[in-house]
């Protein structure tokens, strides 16, 4: 089922029209649906209890950091996978129990690893020998033990884009394969380190199984060869990066066939599993409405100019991405679509959000939605050109609610100190 859907010629969430949420919040605004985050983890959950494993989902806060967000995926009994303190205290304000919260990432500070001993943290997942002996040092003085799951590099091209692929020997993330079994070995022996298993993640935007097949399929090996060797393995992580559609017709592995792919690599070791998805979660059920300033014709190009920028949305100028532009106003049937760039106010000309896209005619104070835009959208958002950040809007049903408003330029104003020499 889908969210996203025009009633009575206007697009709607669920059951709000965009127009009004625009008319009461302005433009540009992010827009996510309720019902949408829960069926994605749904279908997501059951697939991986269909292939019959027993696994925690860890929503990557990562790719949306809303709390209201994060606390509509905690309350069906999502964990998260956070990547920093300000994320894993986002978490814990959403109401995740620290039981359900791994913490990845290639550079923890001391004072992150602290923060996360004693938050009483599920896992956290190490990626490096200075690493491991800073979080056995620390745990030490708290008197604790600190839960841990390597990160290992598995070698893998997981053939996504070049800026999200994590998993190869060039890659910064994680212990390199050939140093990964010593690595378990040292860990399990450090008395402030409980060494519990390994974690793998290859990137992120995966849209073919063969990639996580290959990487899963190396984890076992390592499993096996980590328990022959008398070193106890009972936690796998094997990280996110399910791909999602971007346009109709883009059609990414299904969460049961990924599931599968899992079951058939360690559905069998009697493991605790993790997932981290992100992406696959949120993508879909998030918009960027914007309205259009102005149509310019140069005589070579149609431009349409919005209220939306780079600053807001990313994606497209960072990795070349791809995101429908839907009218929010139904088009007439048989409108004739002209070809027109899409483009935001921004003084450069990476502030393109796609070029030569056939749209419905466009006016001035239109609306559009960009689609798919809730993971990686919001979160990676900055105020560049003085730009304030989009307020975010969470759906449900026919209510909505401004979860991040927008800051008044007083606000944005308010955190710049000037020198006394000035
Ligand atoms: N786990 C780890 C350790 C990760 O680094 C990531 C994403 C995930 C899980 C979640 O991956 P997902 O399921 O969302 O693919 N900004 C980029 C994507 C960066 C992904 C970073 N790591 C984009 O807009 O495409």
């Amino acid at each position: 089922m889908n969210h996203f859907q025009y009633r009575n010629g206007q697009l709607c969430v669920e059951e709000r029209p965009l127009a009004e949420i625009a008319a009461e919040v302005g433009t540009p605004f992010y827009c996510y649906s309720t019902a949408t985050l829960a069926r994605h983890y749904d279908v997501f959950a059951q697939a991986l209890a269909d292939a019959g494993l027993a696994a925690t989902v860890c929503f990557a806060v990562k790719s949306n950091a809303s709390l209201a967000v994060v606390k509509t995926l905690a309350e069906r009994g999502c964990g998260a996978d956070v990547v920093s303190e300000g994320e894993l205290r986002l978490a814990l304000r959403a109401g995740v129990p620290p039981g359900k919260i791994v913490f990845s990432g290639v550079g923890k500070t001391e004072r992150e690893l602290s923060f996360a001993l004693v938050s009483g943290i599920r896992q956290i997942n190490v990626e490096s020998l200075p690493e491991l002996e800073t979080l056995n040092a620390l745990a030490l003085r708290l008197g604790k033990t600190a839960p841990v799951a390597l990160r290992v590099n598995p070698d893998v091209d997981a053939h996504t884009h070049a800026k999200i692929s994590t998993g190869g020997a060039e890659h910064k993330f994680g212990i390199s394969w050939a140093a990964a079994p010593a690595l378990c070995r040292h860990a399990h022996d450090l008395p402030g380190i409980d060494f519990r298993g390994v974690a793998v993640h290859i990137g992120s935007q995966l849209t073919e199984l063969a990639p996580f097949a290959a990487a899963f399929g190396k984890v076992r090996g390592l499993v096996l060869s980590l328990r022959d060797d008398g070193v106890p393995v009972g936690h796998i992580d094997l990280g996110g990066g399910l791909g999602i559609p971007y346009a109709p017709g883009e059609e990414p592995p299904s969460p049961a066939a990924y599931a599968e792919i899992a079951r058939d690599a360690v559905g069998d070791l009697g493991c605790e599993l993790v997932f981290e998805p992100g992406r696959m979660l949120v993508g879909n059920a998030g918009l960027l409405v914007a309205r259009v300033i102005y149509v310019k014709e140069t005589g070579t190009k149609t431009f349409v100019i919005v209220d939306a920028a780079m600053n807001d949305l990313i994606r497209p100028s960072m990795y070349s991405a791809h995101h429908e532009v839907i009218p929010v106003a139904e088009p007439a049937p048989g409108a004739l679509p002209v070809a027109v760039d899409v483009v935001g106010p921004i003084c450069e000309t990476g502030d393109t959000f796609g070029r030569d896209m056939q749209l419905p005619p466009l006016a001035t104070g239109d609306l559009i939605a960009f689609g798919t835009a809730g993971a990686y959208g919001a979160v990676m958002s900055s105020t560049y050109n003085g730009r304030p950040l989009a307020p975010e809007v969470l759906v449900k049903g026919d209510k909505s609610c401004v979860t991040r408003r927008r800051l008044s330029y007083d606000e944005m104003a308010a955190g710049e100190i000037l020198p006394n020499w000035l």
